[in-house]
């Protein structure tokens, strides 16, 4: 059996592999506008397995599957055997004998890495507790079709280190811009969890609004995930200086743009002046899961394509 690619982490593809995904993101975005068929993976399965809830990640890999020519199965632990106890092992034997590729959100990064481990297809990691790689495939691309190449550019990080902010930090070394992070005291960057390397592409701010100066992107996430909610009424408490607001953006470069994941709470992380406002691009960026994670099974299914 040949081992197959996986895209548990962003540091699994190499930035050469990457810069030719967002090549192939701009191409199958443009078809995709044209109303073009694409069908180059024409009946192959995708399982999505999800122990968290989703739209966009849902929506977008479903509906990018189907409009890959194949097909989309959803599984989440409540009504499948994944929820009573089977060993991620045996679901990764089985369901990868049955499919083509797997996308799974759960909660410790290790669970997808044993799925993986016991998968003859490739698996995609559509969140864990510690990353969201196909998140910033899909912040990148925005930010080069809104602003061009990322490389030498600074991304503001205000709030949570959670696990978008980990996957911008692997980002950072591998195309070569800064991250500026700013978290209330007791919720740090953990090194280890973010790949940091000592590499200068991370600076740690105490004041966000230090963090957001000179800034070609500020961007946020909930003050809770998902996994955390337990903890929501301190962190209400702990993150209420850790809001995005129009001052905020102020301090960033005039043409700085506002990225969010989503979902996003107005009033909370960020103000609604702001998501709503001019420099927020947070419409293309959800779009853009769609158009990403396409060339991305694209390439973890067929290698290289030419057409
Ligand atoms: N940004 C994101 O992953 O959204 P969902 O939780 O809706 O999938
Ligand atoms: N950090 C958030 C992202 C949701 C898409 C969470 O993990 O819940």
């Amino acid at each position: 059996m040949v081992t197959p690619r996986h895209f548990l982490q962003m540091k699994d593809l190499s930035r050469e592999e990457l810069a030719y995904l967002f090549d192939r993101t701009r191409i199958i975005k443009a078809r995709f506008k044209a109303y073009q068929r694409y069908w180059p993976l024409q009946d192959r399965t995708l399982v999505m397995i999800f122990e968290k809830a989703s739209t966009r990640t849902r929506l977008s890999f479903e509906a990018g599957m189907h409009q890959l020519g194949g097909s989309a199965i959803y599984l989440n632990t409540r009504d499948s055997q994944l929820g009573r106890g089977e060993p991620v092992e045996d679901a990764a034997e089985v369901i990868s004998r049955m499919s083509d590729i797997v996308m799974i959100r759960t909660y410790e990064q290790e669970i997808i890495e044993r799925f993986a481990g016991h998968s003859r297809v490739p698996v995609i990691n559509g969140l864990t507790n510690e990353y969201h790689p196909c998140q910033i495939l899909a912040d990148i691309f925005t930010f080069i079709e809104h602003r061009g190449a990322i490389q030498g550019r600074t991304v503001a990080w205000i709030g949570d280190s959670n696990n978008v902010c980990n996957t911008w930090l692997q980002a950072a070394e591998i195309f070569d811009f800064k991250v500026h992070v700013s978290t209330p005291p007791g919720y740090e960057v953990e090194a280890e969890r973010a790949g940091l390397h000592g590499t200068g592409h991370f600076e740690q701010f105490a004041d966000p609004m230090d963090a957001a100066r000179g800034a070609d992107l500020v961007t946020t996430d909930v003050w809770t995930s998902m996994g955390f909610e337990a903890e929501n009424e301190e962190r209400m408490r702990d993150f209420a200086d850790w809001q995005v607001d129009a001052e905020m953006m102020r301090a960033a470069k005039p043409d700085a743009v506002f990225m969010h994941c989503l979902p996003a709470h107005r009033g909370e992380e960020v103000a609604a002046e702001v998501i709503d406002g001019a420099q927020s691009v947070v419409w293309d960026e959800a779009e853009n899961r769609l158009h990403a994670q396409k060339a991305l099974m694209e390439f973890l299914l067929l290698g290289r394509v030419n057409d």
